[in-house]
């Protein structure tokens, strides 16, 4: 019989922070995949508001909270592409939202393709409840004192909080 090799797959992103939207894809990935790695960038051209360690902390929190044995969170430097042949995996994990993420989610495939021929992306579609949600909106609406309840994952959700409110 031949032998199973494992299937990981890499879920890439800013997570600046990790909402529950990212949850929800990253629940329904590790059912289908042996491993996920949630792969953090590190040198992006956006400017995060919270430092890679911080971010990984949210999601190493939420991992643990959710009891998702086979997710791990690492963070990467570079060409995704490349990372992913570092820890031998062949599948890049992205969410869909609207139609403007298929837009930039198309030119990103593009590039990883002709970059990377071995690699494919699979793609959940946001749970309409989540289709609204980002990253973006999470500090915007954190950062002017509404609650960010059911936004991001609860074991994280009164840090977050403080750090928006800069306390
Ligand atoms: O959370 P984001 O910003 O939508 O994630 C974008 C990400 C990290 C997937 C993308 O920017 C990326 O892969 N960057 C690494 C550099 C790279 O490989 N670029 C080539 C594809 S354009």
């Amino acid at each position: 019989m031949q032998e199973h090799k494992k299937n990981i797959g890499v879920y890439p992103g800013s997570f600046d922070p990790l909402t529950s939207g990212h949850m929800d894809v990253l629940r329904r990935a590790a059912a289908l995949m042996d491993h996920i790695i949630v792969g953090v960038l590190v040198n992006s051209t956006k400017k995060p508001y919270f430092s890679v360690e911080e971010r990984i902390e949210f999601i190493e929190a939420a991992i643990k909270d959710e009891g998702l044995k086979n997710v791990s969170s690492a963070s990467f430097d570079g060409l995704l592409v490349d990372y992913l042949h570092t820890v031998d995996a062949r599948h890049i994990i992205r969410g869909l939202r609207a139609m403007t993420d298929f837009e930039y989610e198309m030119q990103l495939d593009a590039m990883n393709r002709m970059l990377a021929p071995d690699i494919d992306t699979i793609y959940f579609m946001a749970e309409p409840k989540y289709s609204f949600l980002s990253s973006s909106v999470v500090k915007e609406i954190g950062a002017l004192g509404a609650s960010i309840d059911k936004l991001v994952p609860t074991v994280n959700q009164r840090i977050i909080t403080e750090r928006l409110l800069n306390k």
